[in-house]
């Protein structure tokens, strides 16, 4: 029988010295399926923006507080969701769903800053007040938040800005959240896998907690 107890030197990787572009291949691979964070913010203008992100849980839940990370790009530039968060601490955190996966890979497409990806893929606007930004009406789920810190991990590529962000107002679809339970065959959650693979939730299994 193989002793696990100590693992082989070989085994043991220096963090420190890998690769970031190594790290988020190992991290992406290894710690998924991730729920994915589908967001809308507003910049200072006013002009919407939606994106995907996979870095993504529940922070608290009293009081609410949903965490997602929109990393630094390859050329070691925040990203729109980030920039818009600091200009108006305001975001909407939708969950889609398999049904509207395809327009959620859409919305992942670099745009220009400005440019609305609600309308380059195909998607509708509806108010959700009190806040400003506008959510995706077609979203089952959608946690309407502000901005309750950004915590950076400095200014080199692949560089993470944790969003907390706490949710104030909430659109549940009856058809998905009947007051007590997600109904998961109407939802149904994805996942995010490495690369551009994704993971689908109808294959299930239970296990009872111990007393
Ligand atoms: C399913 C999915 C999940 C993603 N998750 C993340 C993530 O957690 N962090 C990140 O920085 N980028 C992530 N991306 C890439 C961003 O969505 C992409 O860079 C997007 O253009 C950012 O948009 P923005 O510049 O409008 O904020 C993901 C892409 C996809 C398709």
């Amino acid at each position: 029988m193989t002793d696990h107890s100590l693992p082989a030197a070989e085994t043991l990787l220096d963090a420190t010295q890998l690769p970031a572009g190594t790290l988020y291949r190992l991290f992406s691979g290894s710690i998924a399926p991730r729920p994915i964070a589908w967001v809308s913010t507003i910049d200072a203008a006013g002009n919407a923006n939606l994106a995907p992100f996979s870095f993504f849980t529940i922070a608290s839940v009293n009081p609410p507080v949903l965490a997602f990370s929109p990393l630094r790009n390859g050329d070691g530039q925040t990203k729109d969701t980030l920039n818009n968060l600091s200009e108006v601490g305001e975001c909407i955190v939708h969950i889609g769903g398999e049904t509207l996966s395809e327009a959620l890979n859409i919305t992942s497409a670099s745009l220009a800053p400005g440019d609305d990806e609600f309308s380059h893929a195909g998607l509708s606007k509806a108010a959700m007040p009190p806040l400003k930004v506008p959510r995706v009406a077609e979203a089952p789920i959608a946690f309407g938040c502000r901005l309750r810190d950004i915590i950076t991990f400095g200014d080199q590529p692949l560089a993470g800005g944790l969003v907390l962000a706490e949710v104030v107002v909430i659109h549940a679809d009856p058809g998905v959240w009947d007051g007590r339970h997600v109904d998961n065959d109407v939802l149904k959650a994805v996942g995010r896998m490495a690369g551009s693979d994704y993971a689908r939730t109808d294959s299930l299994f239970s296990l009872e907690r111990p007393e």
